[in-house]
């Protein structure tokens, strides 16, 4: 409604009608950018300033074609993942073990084709192709392998976190030909660190292992 010193003048009840329009549109929009950042709109937040949520990119996917322990798997995996993340956290196969994660402990050795691995440092999308052989698949028809008797028989062992990696250690070693005595196992099993100090055991274990392997 316009009032009566606007009726005569058409300038000013132009004038008045869009002060009236005006300020129903500012409070439109006020109510508008209200409701915008209860409900966590960052349109409207931006546009008074509030700071935004840092912009989290889609991860890099890959898909990796593998085997497991004999078994195949089609995986889609994030590109940047270790192989170890991917096999403790994804496939639950949690033997290998998270010692240090920066490839200085051994505890986390994998064999891929056949090659000892520290699986901390290897990308999963690397074995794209290629076969795993974790702890879990060493031993066969619920028997254990030689190398893990071994280790039973000699106590090569205290707290046992170290064991996993040992043992897939161990078996490369002998596989290698880097058995022949002590020292030289010694010195090719120097990546493995056993923080309870079982060298004496698991020396012993896979000096006795490595004979009957051979034989085998
Ligand atoms: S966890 Fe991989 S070497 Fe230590
Ligand atoms: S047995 Fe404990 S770290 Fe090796």
């Amino acid at each position: 409604m316009l009032d009566d010193r606007a009726a005569g003048n058409p300038l000013q009840s132009i004038a008045t009608e869009f002060a009236i329009d005006r300020r129903t549109t500012l409070k439109g929009a006020a109510a508008v950018t209200a409701v915008g950042i209860l409900l966590g709109d960052h349109a409207h937040a931006r546009s008074i300033g509030a700071p935004l949520h840092p912009v989290v990119p889609e991860p890099n996917r890959a898909v990796v074609r593998t085997t497991i322990n004999g078994q195949p798997f089609h995986l889609t995996i994030d590109a940047r993942a270790s192989l170890l993340d991917v096999l403790r956290e994804e496939l639950d196969l949690t033997g290998a073990k998270k010692g240090c994660d920066h490839g200085q402990c051994g505890a986390c050795t994998v064999h891929v084709d056949g090659l000892r691995v520290a699986s901390c440092l290897t990308f999963a999308a690397k074995v794209d192709g290629r076969e795993v052989t974790t702890i879990e698949g060493i031993g066969s028809d619920g028997e254990l392998h030689v190398m893990q008797q071994a280790f039973i028989d000699h106590d090569a062992l205290q707290c046992g976190y170290c064991t996993p990696g040992q043992i897939m250690a161990a078996i490369a070693c002998v596989n290698e030909g880097h058995t022949n005595s002590p020292d030289e196992i010694r010195e090719f099993m120097s990546g493995n660190i056993c923080r309870c100090g079982a060298y004496p055991g698991i020396v012993a274990a896979i000096s006795d292992a490595a004979t009957r392997m051979r034989r085998g």
